[in-house]
Parts: structure tokens; C-alpha cells; sequence
């Protein structure tokens, strides 16, 4: 498996097919330093090449998620700086990913934190979660994609009371409002997580990929491309292994052994 050590985040193998990926910066509640950034980029890289690998879980600690990028290292960058390395941009290289990212949040997801969380493609978060984008009142605006994605899952009305005045919310209204899928007790979030991650390493691996790729970039399309695209997909699965092994199966009653090609 894709292990290897960093500094910043701790990379593991809780269940078959299954990658847990934790950010571990407690002392600074995982602010999200370029290093981190960095580490978490070539896990992510690596994992999506792992062909042991079918599903990715995102977490923090109990405590944090993530409460944002890392404002010490961040406040005295001048525009020129942060224009010519256009900072932030590598934050997204997430969103290449191809195999669903669960993220489990625990605790603060704040800023960058709570946009980090929206980049994952299924948010489970403890009862006890605060979320927020807070960098109005740092005299900023979210960088990470925040105020775009915040909108799409929860609203425009919320989200812009949310990203104008700064304001926390809690793990309930995130699910109530959709942006969240399921609530769980914090001490359960991860191993919940966990547990859907290994269901979905259990079907066709081609299969997820698809149904991720026309989630997301139908995101990005009207309605009539984007069914079309699906539609496409669709059809490209019929060459698959699996397709043939998931249909006989179900034909002979009996359960499919995927093998993800
Ligand atoms: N950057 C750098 N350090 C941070 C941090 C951050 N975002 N958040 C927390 N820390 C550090 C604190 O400075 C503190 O370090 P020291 O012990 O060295 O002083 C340590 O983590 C523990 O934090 P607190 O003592 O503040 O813990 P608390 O329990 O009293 O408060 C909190 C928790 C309310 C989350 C508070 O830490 C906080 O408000 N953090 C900042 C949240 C924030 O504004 N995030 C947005 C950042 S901007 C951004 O993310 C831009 C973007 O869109 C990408």
C-alpha cells in the first residue's frame, strides 16, 4: 500500500481498501501550513494511483477538523506574493481525485478547514461539529472555494449570512441543510466513515469512478449535457469486467466478485 511518513498528516489502512488519511497538527488545531497542504497532496496523488485502494476518509481529531489555513504563516504575505504563487490554488488539486473522499469531521471545520471538508465528495460529521467560514472577520474572504461551494449546498441566502458575518454553524444545521449526509456521536464519526468507505471498495471500482466523474462535472454543466454525459458513462461501463460479473451474479443469485476492471 502507498504508505510512506510525513510530517504533518498520518496515512493508514483501517479496512480492506480503504485509506484513512488524518490530519495531525494538534498543537495548532491542524491549521493548514503549506507543508500540510504539500503532504496531503502527494497522499491524496498516491492513494488515487493505489490500486488497493477504492475510497478515501479525510479526518482531523477530536477536537479540530481543521480550524483553517495557518494565519501565522499567512499574515504577513504581500499581494505580490500571494498573486505571483497564486496562493490557495494547490488546495484544489483535491478535487482531481478520482475515488470518492469521505471527510469526517470532528470538532472545528473552520475556513479553509470547512472548505477542505466541501471539497470531499460525502461529509459524515460528529453532533458536536462547528463549522464556519470565519475570514470576514480577518478582514479576508474565503479562499478556498468557499464561496462558491457553500452556496451550492446549503443556499444562497445562508451561505452569503454565513460568509458575510462570519458566524459558526452548527453540525445540525450543516445536515439540515443538506451539506452534511449523516450525524453521528463524535466518538463513532470515523469508524462510521470507515465502514462506508469499505462498502463502496467493495463494488466496481470503474464503476464509482464514473458515478463520482458525473456528479461532479455535471456540477459544472446544464441539465441536458450533463445527463447526456451520464448517459455516456453509462454506456462505457458495458465494456467492463464487472458490468458482466454484476449482472451474472445477480442472474446465478449469487453475490459479485468485483474486480474493479
Ligand atoms: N492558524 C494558525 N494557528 C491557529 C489557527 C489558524 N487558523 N487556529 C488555531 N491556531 C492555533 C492557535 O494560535 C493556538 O496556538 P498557540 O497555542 O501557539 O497560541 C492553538 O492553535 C490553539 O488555538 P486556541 O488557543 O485559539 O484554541 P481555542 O480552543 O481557544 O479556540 C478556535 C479555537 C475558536 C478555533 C480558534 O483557534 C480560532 O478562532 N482559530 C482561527 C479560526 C479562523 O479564523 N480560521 C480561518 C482562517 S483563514 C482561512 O482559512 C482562509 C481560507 O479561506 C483558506
Amino acid at each position: 500500500a502507498s504508505e510512506q511518513s510525513y510530517e504533518h498528516i498520518i496515512v493508514t489502512h483501517p479496512a480492506p481498501r480503504v485509506a484513512l488519511v488524518t490530519l495531525n497538527r494538534p498543537k495548532a488545531l491542524n491549521a493548514l501550513c503549506n507543508a500540510l497542504i504539500a503532504e496531503l497532496n502527494t497522499a491524496f496523488k498516491a492513494l488515487d494511483r493505489d490500486d488497493n485502494v477504492g475510497a478515501i476518509v479525510l479526518t482531523g481529531n477530536e477536537k479540530a477538523f481543521a480550524a483553517g489555513a495557518d494565519i501565522k504563516e499567512m499574515k504577513d504575505k504581500t499581494f505580490a506574493e500571494v498573486y505571483k504563487h497564486d496562493f490557495i490554488r494547490s488546495w484544489s488539486e483535491m478535487t482531481q481525485v478520482t475515488k470518492p473522499i469521505i471527510a469526517a469531521v470532528r470538532g472545528y471545520a473552520l475556513g479553509g478547514g470547512c472548505e477542505l471538508a466541501m471539497m470531499a465528495d460525502i461529509i459524515y460529521a460528529a453532533d458536536t461539529a462547528t463549522f464556519g467560514q470565519p475570514e470576514i472577520k480577518l478582514g479576508i474572504i474565503p479562499g478556498a472555494g468557499g464561496t462558491q461551494r457553500l452556496p451550492r449546498l446549503i443556499g444562497r441566502s445562508r451561505a452569503m449570512e454565513l460568509i458575510l458575518t462570519g458566524r459558526n454553524f452548527s453540525a445540525q444545521e450543516a445536515y439540515s441543510w443538506g451539506m452534511v449526509a449523516r450525524l453521528f456521536p463524535s466518538t463513532r464519526v470515523v469508524e462510521e466513515a470507515v465502514s462506508t468507505a469499505e462498502q463502496i471498495g467493495k463494488v466496481g471500482g470503474l464503476a464509482v469512478k464514473a458515478a463520482k466523474e458525473a456528479i461532479n462535472l455535471g456540477e459544472e454543466m446544464g441539465l441536458g449535457e450533463g445527463v447526456k454525459f451520464e448517459r455516456r458513462l453509462f454506456h462505457g461501463l458495458f465494456s467492463t469486467a464487472d458490468q458482466k460479473e454484476g449482472m451474472a451474479a445477480f442472474a446465478e443469485k449469487r453475490k459479485a466478485q468485483f474486480k474493479h476492471d
